[in-house]
């Protein structure tokens, strides 16, 4: 029984799945992938994380959640880059050599067995979906500065309950007894987060084409925009604001990268995307490491320029750090315009989330572990609409009373955990098929898997106590699934056919 729960796919039947006609259609680039991979990357994390990343954080009583790291943020961003660069490179040999739309799931299904398989596309779910939650509610909050000027919304409908339970902002926090009540409950929704998830789950339904042209145009408005932000605060840099460079010592820097790791998550989410990729072998190792790089070096750049033009203290308070630093050297109609950017920046990466978190459930209905209806595809555009659906539903919901901060530790302990695993999985694979082709081979492997897991790893420490807690619970929750339905129903352990797709109609367009 043992050795079944870790039974390994072979790497031929996630091949032969990618390669079914009837499934999805191949329609990407290698352009259209670092499009993606900037799209996914470039969001929440730096337009809002990174205030907490520099000046610390504490909640609604007071104690300290985390240290910040102050200027040395920009050694937190290079951490986080050789970090992201390792499980990157791994995601590229491996996303190569199996072009499948499951991603990490995949892999490990290929590497380690069913078991850890489940547990990674459980894990998944919390950088997709639960760090969308996060994104959706980071957009509402820039939304609504931007209208903030014409349009009038009640508070209580701009601010969900956990924001308003877990603020130290005693304003924010008072509205459990300001906002309108019914049966004694406090009716505190964030409209507009949940209005954008509905919308980009709308937009993955007309299919990945139009996702892909729609996502180019808001990857290029990012960044316009950030360039701006780097061009015209690097004029209003105050050295003085360096001193000192590293408050909190090291400590600072590694709770700093902890948070602000947020910001690197989505390099990874266009593997998911290799069955709707063309060449995938060629184009997915492009996609992966060029759009890391890029969003690498943009980072550091923002974070040196942002901790010289305030003092980083004053960063934590402000949920629009950048348009609060350029506020604050008075260049109002600038921060105008960079949050309109971010609005732009964080509605792509929902989009790249939300079109990623279903395929990662269609990969693993294919194999049985989740009901079969999650694998079916739409008769016209090819998606997996079902599971886009069910995402949307989950991500809007949670939106609506969510908060932010709180999802962030999650999502960034789940996707760590996720990394370290690919590090791994990179390794044993070399061992078990070291004759299979590999259209990408990661340099000094297990110098890269090694040290990409330990830093993976190391990053995770930096997290406070009770993301800990959460992910340990996430993941018995799992398990327990596993055994109730994954466990008899799977497809590779019964030794059955894989669940035929149904062919859809032709295509009219
Ligand atoms: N990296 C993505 C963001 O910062 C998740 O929004």
């Amino acid at each position: 029984m043992i050795r079944s729960l870790f039974a390994r796919k072979p790497i031929e039947a996630l091949l032969a799945e990618g390669e079914n006609p009837n499934g999805l259609r191949r329609v990407l680039g290698a352009g259209d992938l670092i499009m993606l991979a900037i799209g996914a990357v470039i969001g929440a994390g730096i337009f809002g994380s990174i205030g907490s990343a520099a000046a610390g954080q504490v909640d609604a009583a007071g104690n300290v959640i985390r240290v910040g790291a102050g200027p040395a943020l920009v050694i937190s961003f290079l951490l986080l880059g050789a970090c992201c660069g390792l499980a990157g490179l791994c995601y590229a040999e491996l996303a190569s050599m199996i072009p499948q739309a499951g991603s990490a799931y995949a892999y490990s299904y290929a590497t380690l067995g069913e078991l850890v398989a489940w547990i990674i596309g459980w894990d998944l779910i919390l950088e997709y979906a639960v760090g969308n939650v996060a994104v959706a509610i980071s957009w509402g909050d820039y939304f609504k500065s931007l209208v903030g000027d014409w349009v009038s919304i009640p508070v209580w409908l701009t601010t969900g309950y956990r924001t308003a339970l877990l603020s130290s902002n005693p304003e924010v926090h008072g509205l459990l007894t300001t906002a309108p009540h019914i049966a004694g409950i406090p009716i505190l929704i964030n409209v507009p987060a949940f209005s954008i998830v509905a919308l980009i789950t709308w937009l993955l339904m007309l299919g990945v084409r139009e996702s892909a042209r729609a996502n180019n145009i808001m990857v290029a408005v990012k960044l316009v925009v950030l360039a701006l932000f780097i061009i015209m605060g690097s004029q209003h840099i105050n050295t003085a604001n360096y001193h000192p460079f590293a408050p909190n010592g090291f400590t600072g820097i590694h709770q700093g990268a902890a948070i602000v790791f947020f910001a690197y998550i989505g390099f990874d989410a266009i593997s998911t995307a290799a069955e709707e990729t063309k060449n995938p072998q060629r184009n997915l190792p492009i996609g992966i490491l060029g759009g890391l790089a890029i969003c690498t070096v943009i980072y550091i750049v923002i974070g040196y320029v942002l901790t010289g033009m305030v003092p980083y203290q004053q960063l934590g308070s402000a949920a629009d750090p950048l348009a609060f630093a350029l506020k604050a050297t008075g260049m109002t109609n600038i921060a105008k315009i960079v949050a309109l950017g971010a609005v732009f920046s964080m509605a792509a990466v929902l989009l790249v989330f939300q079109y990623g978190q279903p395929r990662i459930f269609f990969a693993m209905a294919r194999d049985g572990l989740l009901p079969h209806w999650a694998s079916k595809l739409h008769g016209k555009y090819r998606t997996p609409y079902i599971t886009t659906i069910l995402t949307g539903v989950f991500v809007a919901f949670w939106s609506l009373i969510g908060d932010a901060g709180e999802t962030y530790d999650l999502t960034n302990i789940g996707t760590l955990f996720a990394f370290a695993l690919v590090c791994t999985g990179v390794i044993v694979l070399r061992y078990t098929e070291p004759e299979r082709p590999r259209p990408f081979r990661v340099p000094f492997v297990n110098f890269v898997g090694v040290v990409g897991a330990g830093l993976c790893l190391f990053v995770m420490r930096g997290l406070p106590h009770l993301a800990w807690v959460r992910f340990g619970w996430w993941l018995a929750i799992g398990l327990v699934l596993y055994v109730l339905y994954g466990y008899g129903h799977s497809t590779l352990r019964r030794s059955r056919p894989p669940v035929p797709i149904e062919p859809p109609p032709p295509i009219k367009r």
